[in-house]
């Protein structure tokens, strides 16, 4: 116990994802914790109130204490897609959201689409309501996997192609129209999804972190890329999704890509 009483400082923005409630980190006393748990599912309706305490690994595991209720496993419903999640075990990035309606309002009818990095789904499954006629989702996660292939099934999206294991070995050469990289740091992975294009090109939709919004060292360097292995980069849009941190934007690359 504290020398001045009970120790309770609010959290700052609390965020429900189907019907688990995530805090982030907070002051409290330990034990107060289940009750705040307990105030905070009943005023929102929550059957789990969890801590986040962040996301680590290339699997983007979350790490989170449950203070309130037990099931974390819920069904988040956005842009009338479900996505089934257990959030003490994986990231649902809520800022993404403008991005992944963004993603199921493009016109990929007749496109072969390859996610390289599904996750449970997030863009895999709007991907599939652009109503493209075959999507790749590669997951190297069994738990992402696992959820991946619930999700296929609950939004009865049969143009859903589950692909297991590290997307630099069980993906197909020469297929996709479209490719989503929806993950940082995979400059090393850009060559890959070159391979995996079809003979004419196709878009690349490349998700990174940038210093003040400045995208062009990372263009030069994928226009480098992309010439090493006999490509070009016709134009490119970017995107800003959201602020990351201080001065660190996560953009999103729509890079129009065509054979040299
Ligand atoms: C969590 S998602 C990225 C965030 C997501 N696009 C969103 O909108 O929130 C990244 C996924 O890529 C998977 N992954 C990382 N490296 C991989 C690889 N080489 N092959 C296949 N999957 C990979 C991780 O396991 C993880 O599930």
């Amino acid at each position: 116990m504290h020398e001045r009483g009970i120790f309770f400082k609010t959290p700052r923005k609390w965020e429900k994802i189907g019907n688990v409630v995530i805090l982030p980190p907070f002051g409290a006393d330990e034990f107060l914790l289940p009750i705040i748990g307990e105030v905070y599912a009943r005023v929102l309706g929550a059957k789990a109130v969890a801590i986040y305490e962040g996301i680590s690994g290339e699997y983007r595991e979350n790490s989170v204490i449950t203070i309130w209720g037990k099931d974390t496993e819920t069904v988040h419903v956005e842009n009338g897609i479900k996505y089934t999640i257990d959030v003490s075990k994986l990231m649902f990035s809520s800022g993404n959201v403008d991005e992944r309606i963004r993603i199921s309002k493009l016109n990929m009818s007749d496109e072969t689409v390859m996610d390289m990095f599904s996750g449970i789904g997030y863009f895999t499954l709007p991907a599939a309501k652009a109503g493209a006629k075959k999507i790749y989702a590669c997951e190297k996660n069994p738990v992402a996997f696992y959820y991946l292939l619930k999700n296929r099934e609950l939004n009865n999206m049969s143009n859903i192609a589950p692909l297991f294991g590290d997307n630099r070995i069980v993906c197909p050469l020469g297929v996709a129209d479209r490719i989503l990289m929806g993950y940082f740091d995979t400059f090393d992975f850009f060559y890959y999804a070159l391979q995996y294009l079809n003979n004419e090109g196709g878009i690349i939709h490349y998700h990174d972190l940038v210093r003040g919004k400045d995208e062009s060292e990372l263009v030069r360097k994928l226009r480098a890329e992309a010439d090493n292995s006999g490509f070009k980069i016709a134009s490119y849009k970017k995107r800003v999704v959201k602020s990351y941190a201080p001065h660190v934007w996560h953009v999103v690359l729509d890079l129009v890509i065509e054979k040299k």
